[in-house]
């Protein structure tokens, strides 16, 4: 056999039973996604790169300077990869501040980005020098508080606005920011592509992320 997914409440507890862990997965400290190679189990992310292989399809990581709403384990996996990917200032956003704090010094002291940590404890406004702004909250799922605590009028046109909520596809925060110029990315892309990306490590198969989209959207009744 060639590997296997996994997810909540596995990813972090997975990892002893590995052989071993790729770049990304072992900066993030979660795995997702394990691969046979040459007999050893290696742990990947795989939601990360999923969220960046979308990402990219719209413009380059390289010197951007990201809003990320969120500190939890799609904000971790996230935020490494555009790191890697050349994304030089994060403003990490979140409520509680044990995990914003732990993820801002994950990105300073583990990756060549600098971060600031942000408490979310009253209205945020989107600083003037953001080109992205990323709601890695689940905020936006469906039955739960979709309405972030933000100034939706600091998005300003141009910027890009991207959210991982895969249901449903397009959320109130997509809207807002759409309604502010912002161009939009949907979570959807990111669950496609990580799956894209594990067939890949798996099977070394290209699969068409266009065919998983459209199953997707018929399993998730939005066909
Ligand atoms: N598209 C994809 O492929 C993909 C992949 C993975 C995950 N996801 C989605 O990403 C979302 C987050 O997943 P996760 O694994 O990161 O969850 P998680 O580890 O539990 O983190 C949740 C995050 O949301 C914040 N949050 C939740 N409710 C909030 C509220 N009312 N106000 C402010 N902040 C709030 C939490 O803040 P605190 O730290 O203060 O609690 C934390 O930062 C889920 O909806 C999940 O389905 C999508």
């Amino acid at each position: 056999w060639k590997g296997f997914n996994c997810s909540i409440p596995h990813k972090v507890e997975v990892i002893k039973y590995l052989d071993g862990l790729g770049e990304s997965a072992s900066l993030i400290g979660a795995v997702n996604c394990a691969v046979n190679r040459g007999g050893k189990l290696i742990g990947e992310n795989t939601d990360g790169k999923g969220f960046l292989k979308s990402f990219l399809e719209i413009t380059p990581a390289t010197g951007k300077t990201i809003v990320l709403l969120g500190a939890g384990g799609a904000a971790r996996a996230i935020a490494v990869e555009l790191a890697l990917a050349g994304a030089t200032k994060f403003y990490v956003v979140n409520r509680s501040r044990a995990r914003g704090e732990e993820l801002t010094a994950l990105l300073n002291e583990k990756t060549s980005a600098s971060a600031t940590f942000v408490e979310w404890n009253k209205t945020y406004s989107i600083p003037q020098d953001a080109e992205v702004v990323i709601n890695s909250t689940s905020m936006g799922m469906v039955n739960t508080e979709g309405k972030q605590d933000i100034d939706f009028d600091s998005i300003r046109s141009g910027m890009l606005a991207a959210d991982v909520i895969v249901n449903p596809p397009q959320t109130y925060f997509l809207d807002e920011a759409g309604k502010r110029g912002a161009t939009t990315l949907q979570g959807l892309g990111m669950v496609v592509n990580q799956a894209v990306i594990g067939i890949k490590f798996w099977t070394g198969v290209d699969v068409d992320a266009k065919d998983l989209n459209d199953e997707l959207l018929r399993v998730l009744g939005l066909a």
